[in-house]
């Protein structure tokens, strides 16, 4: 049973590193004996191979973290990422789909065979169906700099879209998108929705005026809210050897919500479909 999750001596990338999921996933995967290189805004306490700042909606920023990586690595984990309100809506695209794309992409040729890349949507991110060709369109601008470009001119995001769900609907449609030509050299890519968790990204959101009393209509049936280890380890398993045959999934981390919603047995007040 040892390394059975693959990580052992591996070099793997993680964003978002200093707090909440990623801060949790950050610790299970020094536990699993990875080389972690970890890349956050803010402080990473955790006793990683190599921390960097990075400013993931700044492409200067993400170049020059790309020259501290190393030349192989077996995973990416997308986990950084900001709330809206209060993140301003250009912010918030930028640092959850934008840059996440641009560090994906520059890193997909130093990805191994076996290799995976996991992102954290949101179930906030789940009426992507509805939205599917205004993200498609976004999808296809050419660049970090076109992305940037076309949300500066004000272009409706679309239905079922404020900024932070566009965000997450882009993550999703990308996971997807991404998938077929990934399974070609044999490297995997899935997302995750969770539901709310306890982070500093819900007292953030707390200060915009939406509190707990808000978020627990989006929780499970028994009331919980996640912690970020509840996150932590379902992308930890998802990058694994483990889950060496899952791929373009957008998996609910939810105690169930989705599922009862799909099933109406929840109200689907933000228009979820799988
Ligand atoms: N907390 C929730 O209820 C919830 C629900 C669904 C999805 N999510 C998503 O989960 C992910 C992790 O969130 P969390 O709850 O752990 O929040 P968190 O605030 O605890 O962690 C987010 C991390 O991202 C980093 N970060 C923020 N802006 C950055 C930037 N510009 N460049 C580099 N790093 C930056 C922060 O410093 C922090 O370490 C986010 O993508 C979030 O959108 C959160």
């Amino acid at each position: 049973m040892d390394n059975i999750l693959g990580y052992k001596n591996q070099n793997v990338v993680i964003t978002g590193a200093a707090s909440g999921m990623g801060a949790a996933a950050t610790a299970l995967l020094i536990e699993a004996g990875a080389n972690v290189y970890a890349l956050d805004i803010g402080d990473v306490t955790a006793p990683v191979t190599k921390a960097l700042k990075v400013n993931i909606m700044d492409k200067a920023s993400i170049d020059a973290a790309l020259t501290e990586l190393p030349d192989t690595i077996y995973s990416l984990f997308n986990c950084a990422g900001v709330p809206h309100p209060p993140t301003p809506v250009y912010e918030t695209i930028m640092i959850n789909f934008v840059g996440l794309r641009y560090l994906t992409e520059q890193l997909l040729p130093r990805i191994c065979e076996g290799g995976a890349i996991i992102s954290i949507a949101s179930t906030a991110g789940m009426a992507w169906r509805v939205n599917l060709e205004r993200v498609q369109e976004f999808l296809a601008l050419d660049g970090f700099e076109a992305a940037s470009d076309w949300l500066k001119a004000g272009n409706e995001l679309g239905q079922q879209a404020d900024a932070y769900g566009f965000s997450k609907q882009c993550i999703i449609v990308y996971t997807m998108q991404m998938a077929g030509e990934l399974a070609k050299h044999h490297k995997r890519i899935n997302c995750i929705a969770p539901s709310p968790t306890d982070s500093a990204f819900m007292d953030s959101l707390a200060t915009a005026g939406i509190g707990k009393d808000v978020t627990a209509l989006f929780c499970p049936s028994n009331g919980d809210f996640a912690t970020g280890a509840d996150m932590g380890n379902a992308v930890v398993i998802l990058n694994s050897k483990l889950a060496g045959f899952i791929s373009g999934c957008n998996i609910p981390v939810d105690y169930g919500y989705v599922a009862e919603v799909t099933m109406g047995q929840r109200n689907n007040m933000l228009e979820i479909s799988l």
